[in-house]
């Protein structure tokens, strides 16, 4: 996959090749997880207005994938860079601006330009694909919820049983605004959000996704360890700070005999057995291939760097200065963020499946 795209363009593109023919494909496949990533729908997100409808521009004919590359855009429609227009020469705390004027001598301020998470418009819809392509194979299922905002976290008993409809709907059927399926920590973590936004600030947060039958077998044994294509996964996309699997940073003060996941077998519906483990701190890879476990893993996103409240910066030419960001801006990242890391999430393990298929023995 590759993309092309900046916030304030005409729009944003992405190229999938290698997609297997004879998939079913539609424009309003693409929109499901669209509408998820969509800016404008909940009071505790951006309030910008984008439709963000889809456009297959090549590689679907008569409804089905041909094989070729398939060709996605997303115009961008509710750009309003005269917001933008004070940070031309000022560097926002915590975001891309010194960077890249770093490194390219200048830089498209418009809204962030190719730093900003407007580029993942096209990864989300192409993100659809490769989830498509994981029903298809092996009935593999990818599910992404916020665990924790700020202080407030979440119990999420079993990861491989969340449901989508649990991540987006209450039990009493409104939306899951800030998408956690513990919905008392949600009301909490909306609340925390409110009050973060109303001061001008933002907060941070942590996702959990979960991919569910995943065959055993995905992966390589060394440069390509599927844990490290997903970590590179998720660390591509804006504001990911960490990234743990399994029981992650928690294994470090546990003893073997606590840690490993003890073998056992199961039987399935026509009585076949199949090895699994009993627990699952390995979080479904081992040796960078996958057991058959589900893959669970999770990132740490940062709180939004833009802020309406004073910060100390400097100017490009490193003069003491003072910043402001005016524009929309999420006052926590995390509702929008799941299905960004989903797609993400569903293109390494639809990729290990294809690898997988060229290579496999049996
Ligand atoms: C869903 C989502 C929305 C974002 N929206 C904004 C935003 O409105 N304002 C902002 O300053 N940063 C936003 N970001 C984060 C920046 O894109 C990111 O912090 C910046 O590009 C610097 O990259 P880094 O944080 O990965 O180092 C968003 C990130 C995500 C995941």
């Amino acid at each position: 996959m590759t993309t092309a795209g900046e916030s304030h363009g005409p729009g944003n593109v992405v190229i999938v090749d290698g997609v297997p023919p004879g998939i079913p494909l539609a424009e309003a496949d693409l929109e499901v997880d669209l509408q998820r990533r969509r800016p404008g729908q909940s009071h505790i997100v951006t309030q910008r207005k984008e439709a963000d409808a889809p456009e297959i521009l090549s590689g679907v004919f008569e409804g089905r994938t041909t094989g070729t590359s398939v060709a996605v855009l997303v115009r961008n429609e509710d750009q309003r860079s005269r917001d933008y227009g004070d940070i031309k020469d000022l560097y926002r705390p915590g975001h891309a601006d010194y960077s890249f004027d770093a490194k390219y001598g200048f830089r498209d301020y418009r809204g962030g330009g190719r730093s900003s998470a407007r580029e993942t418009t096209a990864r989300v819809a192409a993100g659809v694909i490769a989830k498509k392509i994981m029903e298809h194979a092996f009935g593999g299922r990818v599910v992404g919820y916020v665990t924790q905002v700020g202080d407030i976290q979440a119990n999420i008993p079993d990861p491989a049983a969340v449901t989508l409809k649990a991540v987006e709907q209450r039990p009493d059927g409104t939306p899951n605004i800030v998408r956690c399926p513990d919905v008392d920590a949600a009301d909490k973590m909306i609340q925390l959000i409110e009050e973060c936004r109303k001061a001008g600030d933002s907060i941070g947060g942590a996702a959990e996704i979960a991919v569910t039958g995943v065959p055993a077998g995905l992966g390589e044994p060394v440069f390509d360890k599927i844990k490290a294509d997903l970590a590179k996964a998720l660390f591509s996309l804006p504001a990911v700070l960490g990234v743990e699997y399994g029981i992650g940073f928690g294994c470090v003060n546990m003893r073997g005999s606590e840690h490993n996941d003890i073998f056992t077998t199961q039987a399935n519906a026509s009585g076949d057995k199949k090895i699994v483990t009993k627990s699952n701190r390995h979080g479904g890879i081992l040796g960078g291939i996958t057991t058959g476990m589900p893959i669970v893993l999770r990132a740490a996103v940062k709180p939004t760097s833009s802020l309406p409240i004073e910060q100390q910066t400097v100017t490009r030419e490193g003069e003491p200065a003072t910043i402001r960001t005016k524009g929309r801006h999420d006052p926590c990242l995390l509702p929008r963020f799941i299905p960004m890391a989903e797609a993400m999430v569903a293109f390494v393990v639809a990729d290990h499946w294809l690898r997988w298929r060229g290579q496999a023995s049996n």
